[in-house]
């Protein structure tokens, strides 16, 4: 039912200078795969195949990564490196990647309105490749989604002082791990938000989102917020937020991405 994915991927990456001057953030690797390898592969685990990008300027590396490189095929082709290409290679047969620009970094909500070309009239799930999770939570909330049929945000439990990074969330248990959102606050001073639960890199919206991104005005930061449109969805319809099973790095701080590479290595190596 969720066929399509969107990664917002233009932002500017600023928390990690230098290397982002010309590195999409998304293309740091943790160990010897880019962030949205993960990300990609965690759609695919989802049964989610059609894959919509939002770039901005210095992005382009995305694109050369999802395509053929036949120099280099040709280079490792009786080697035993061919198999480090075999997961790309599988991801760039099985799927269909298609970008968009974003032209002015207006905010995450302004990123997922740009990429509604891409998207259409379909539900679909969203993807910040810089968390990186652990345990599928894409096909986790792709099955709540099929008991729903509403929007969905991903949260976890965060300390306290650390609130003020999030959009954090304020609702009603339904059952295990499933919230009905009654508020929502994008980074809320620490002693004002309404709960610990933050949003994290993860979201199923339905294309109502669109219209609702087409009318809100910039927010925190001066940037249009996602968050405020879905608290808008929450008030209007239904919006619901899933304290996921598993793991997630934030790899968009030097922090977590450490953490990610030890935790991966370990993993995979
Ligand atoms: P972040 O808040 O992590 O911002 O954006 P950032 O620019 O990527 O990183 P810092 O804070 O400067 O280090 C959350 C997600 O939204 C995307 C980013 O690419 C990231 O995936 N985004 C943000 C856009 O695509 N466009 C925007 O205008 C803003």
């Amino acid at each position: 039912m969720i066929k399509k994915a969107l990664f917002p991927a233009a932002g500017y990456g600023t928390r990690f200078l230098p290397a982002t001057k010309s590195v999409p953030k998304e293309m740091l690797p943790i160990v010897n795969k880019p962030l949205i390898h993960y990300g990609i592969q965690e759609c695919m685990n989802a049964g989610i195949y059609e894959i919509g990008f939002v770039t901005g300027r210095s992005k382009r590396a995305i694109e050369d990564y999802l395509d053929f490189n036949p120099e280099i095929e040709e280079k490792v082709k009786d080697s035993s490196k061919a198999k480090l290409l075999h997961e790309t290679n599988e991801m760039i047969n099985r799927c269909t990647f298609t970008y968009v620009r974003q032209k002015e970094m207006l905010g995450l909500g302004h990123a997922v309105l740009t990429g509604e070309p891409l998207i259409g009239n379909n539900p679909f799930a969203v993807v910040l490749a810089d968390d990186l999770c652990e345990g599928d939570v894409l096909s986790q909330m792709v099955k709540l989604y099929k008991k729903y049929k509403c929007s969905i945000v991903a949260i976890e439990e965060v300390p306290q002082e650390e609130v003020n990074k999030y959009g954090v969330i304020k609702g009603k248990e339904i059952e295990d791990g499933v919230f009905m959102v009654e508020d929502m606050v994008e980074k809320p001073e620490v002693d004002k938000a309404p709960s610990n639960l933050a949003i994290i890199g993860r979201y199923i919206l339905t294309p109502e989102i669109f219209e609702l991104l087409k009318i809100t005005k910039p927010g925190k930061g001066g940037e249009i917020q996602l968050t405020d449109a879905l608290l808008k969805q929450a008030k209007e319809s239904m919006v619901i937020a899933y304290k996921f099973k598993g793991k997630r790095f934030d790899c968009g701080s030097v922090a977590g991405f450490v953490e990610a590479t030890n935790y991966f290595y370990k993993r995979d190596f």
